[in-house]
């Protein structure tokens, strides 16, 4: 999954010939699950229309301050459109676009935006060579690096004017890999490792039965999703579950019984900087189990129950530098129990669940959970959806990492 999914991108547009390459650029915006908004200058109009990519973007276009043939008279909101997005992108960026951004020359609707914006801006300028390596242009980048702004350099090759050289747009397929690497690269958990378990395990009694639990993984694989997003890469070992993951930065390894969670946690514990527990694990299994199919005879019948191994011990065991984030289910004396994890596993922070607590626990997609820290701080947090509830657990993640930097 792009890292632009779900991103708010404002385009701005300015008056050169590369205007007609921008038709693609919101296109690619679009496939890569971003959300565009366009504003452009009057003069770029002239080179690609507002209804091609107002189709394109499935949003209204921006040009003026207000619809002259709008009857309310509305105005378009700078203050709002710069408010809204998560990125600016100014694509083509024309010397005297550049140059009004550096002055701050607000005589037009998009760079009054730029000036209300407060997310990060990016510009890709597009002009002939001269105009190019001229020193005024070269003191719009210089400063308008210096306002934090980010240049997409311009790309070697022939020319509008028939000249060949430096000053091309950067191709739309470039500026999206750029800014997929750019964003990336600011990840918070960009170099992270995360091994996450969840969903139940099975304990066979025989080839045809088993002994499991009614979790549904849900809330393992939101926390695999969140993190992954973040930049981390994720080892997801899951017990039995219908859930999948098509995400490339996470390796989904499945298990069964507890003991092979357990074999592949050692396995994998000792490359990543953080574990977390979300599987609902056996705590007993068939002390043997049945070759055959195990035949009804007799009016009664029991099973001989033996433990499955801790993982999040072992796990607390072997710890040195890793972040361990366990999980508690409770349906009694709720905090005092999950204090008591926290000791018994060695943890950092404990997730703790209550079953008396309405649209907490297995097989919804809420959770209602409060955070422990080892030093025994307790933040209840109110009833939220699963893939929240991950992001607020990755949120601990970054704060542990910020704190220790
Ligand atoms: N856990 C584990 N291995 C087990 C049992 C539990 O790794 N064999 C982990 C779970 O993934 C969870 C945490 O331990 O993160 C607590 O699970 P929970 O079922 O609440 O507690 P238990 O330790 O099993 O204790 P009890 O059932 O007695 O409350």
């Amino acid at each position: 999954m792009s890292v632009l999914s779900g991103k708010k991108i404002l385009l701005g547009i300015s008056g050169g010939i590369a205007a007609y390459k921008t038709a693609s650029l919101v296109r690619l915006f679009i496939k890569a699950g971003a959300h565009v908004q366009v504003i452009m200058t009057p003069a770029s109009k002239d080179f690609v229309t507002p209804l091609t990519l107002s189709t394109l973007s499935k949003n209204p276009v921006y040009s003026t301050f207000y619809n002259e043939d709008d009857d309310n008279e509305q105005w378009n909101n700078h203050v709002e459109l710069g408010l809204w997005a998560d990125l600016m992108l100014i694509a083509p960026a024309t010397a005297n676009t550049l140059s009004k951004m550096v002055n701050g020359n607000c005589d037009n609707l998009l760079i009054a935006t730029y000036l209300s914006a407060k997310c990060p801006v990016y510009f890709a300028p597009a002009m002939d060579l001269d105009m190019y390596k001229h020193p005024s242009t070269i003191a719009s980048f210089q400063t308008l690096k210096q306002f934090g702004n980010t240049i997409i350099p311009a790309e070697s090759g022939e020319l509008a004017s028939g000249l060949s050289g430096e000053g091309r747009m950067a191709e739309p397929e470039n500026i999206i890999s750029f800014l997929e690497n750019d964003l990336e690269r600011q990840l918070p958990l960009k170099g992270k490792r995360i091994l996450i378990t969840a969903g139940p395990t099975y304990e066979s009694i025989d080839p045809v039965r088993f002994i499991g639990n009614y979790s549904s993984g849900k809330m393992g694989f939101d926390i695999a999703e969140s993190a992954s997003k973040l930049g981390a890469t994720v080892i997801l070992i899951s017990g039995p579950t219908h859930l999948n993951s098509q995400n490339s930065s996470i390796n989904l390894i499945r298990v069964t019984s507890a003991q092979e969670m357990y074999d592949a946690c050692q396995t994998h514990f000792k490359e990543v900087d953080v574990a977390i527990c979300a599987a609902a694990v056996a705590d007993y299994k068939p002390k043997t189990i049945a070759s055959q199919k195990i035949k009804k005879s007799d009016s009664e019948f029991s099973i001989e129950l033996e433990k499955t191994k801790d993982i999040l011990v072992s796990l607390g065991q072997m710890k040195k530098n890793q972040f361990l984030i366990g999980f508690a289910l409770e349906t009694e004396n709720e905090i005092e129990n999950a204090k008591l994890k926290i000791q018994k596993k060695n943890l950092d922070l404990i997730v703790l669940n209550s079953l008396q607590d309405k649209g907490a626990g297995f097989a919804t997609p809420t959770n209602k959970i409060t955070f422990i820290t080892k030093d025994f701080v307790v933040e209840p947090m109110p009833l939220k959806l699963k893939t929240e509830v991950a992001d607020d657990i990755m949120n601990k993640v970054i704060s542990h990492y910020e704190k220790n930097s």
